[in-house]
């Protein structure tokens, strides 16, 4: 038997420094940041940096672990047995050059295809969120309550700008019907506004699976429902879009998808 319990422990301590090394990184103005696909897909130094610190920690501790990372960490991945890693250094790296706020680091750890262990780390809020498999999920070390049950016209909605965009008339209908809508532009941290309870559902057009991965174990442990939006289960290291939200408001959107 695994100790899920123990392996998160040690890798609280990894993702800890990494935040500490980010914060510190505010005060640096001389970060290199680098244009990849168009001028708000950014890349930075320091994305780079902790990437790269989390694979020489993974690789130290577990040798024959595989690794998927946004930053260029690419293993061959002929089937999902085994332990996989996916790490995300910064989620949010636009909000980390031009807001120095609203941004996050991440991990999730997957066994044989079935997501076991994960980290947000808030750093400007200095936030952790752990997830552990049959354990819960832990704020700065405090277990967290289950969500409960409620509709979408009780609470705060998340949609991404690119729904937004690509399907105004569904992302109206999801708004309309609830409270009102708030963005981050953090894919991370929006999932953690669910898993706090501080918003109701976070739904959007495919994301990069580092971007959603964390949220997996996380939305088990708690009885949140997170699924694409088709109500298919999210597929392991491809993109998904997804939709996470309590139960109730998770049929209530889902219902809006399948006409
Ligand atoms: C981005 C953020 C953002 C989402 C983008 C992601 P990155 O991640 O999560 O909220 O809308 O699609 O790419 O690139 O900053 O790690
Ligand atoms: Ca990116
Ligand atoms: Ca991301
Ligand atoms: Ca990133």
């Amino acid at each position: 038997m695994i100790d899920y319990v123990a392996m998160a422990e040690m890798i609280r301590g990894w993702v800890e420094e990494a935040g500490d090394i980010l914060r510190e990184s505010l005060a640096d103005n001389s970060i290199k940041v680098e244009e990849k696909t168009n001028p708000s897909d950014l890349v930075t130094e320091m994305d780079r940096f902790i990437e790269k610190f989390y694979v020489q920690k993974i690789q130290e501790h577990f040798p024959d672990h595989k690794i998927l990372g946004e930053e260029g960490t690419y293993d061959t991945f002929e089937d999902l047995k085994g332990f996989i890693w996916v790490i995300d250094p910064i989620d949010g790296t636009l909000n980390y050059v031009k807001q120095k706020r609203n941004f996050c680091s991440m991990l999730a750890v997957f066994n044989d295809g079935e997501p076991v262990l994960s980290f947000i780390n808030d750093v400007i809020h200095e936030e952790l969120y752990e997830g552990v498999k049959g354990h819960g999920v832990r704020c700065n070390g405090h277990l967290m309550e289950p969500i409960a049950e409620h509709p979408i016209s009780e609470g705060l909605v998340s949609i991404n700008t690119r729904m937004e965009m690509r399907d105004p008339e569904r992302a109206r209908s999801i708004v309309g019907d609830s409270l009102g809508v708030r963005l981050m532009g953090s894919s991370g941290l929006e999932m953690v506004q669910v898993i706090s309870n501080r918003i109701s559902a976070y739904v959007t057009t495919p994301l990069s699976f580092w971007d959603v991965a964390p949220g997996m174990v996380m939305a088990a442990e708690l009885g949140l429902k997170m699924t694409r939006p088709d109500g298919e289960p999210i597929k392991l290291l491809e993109n998904n879009p997804i939709i996470i939200a309590n139960p109730m408001a998770y049929e209530q959107i889902i219902g809006k998808f399948s006409n």
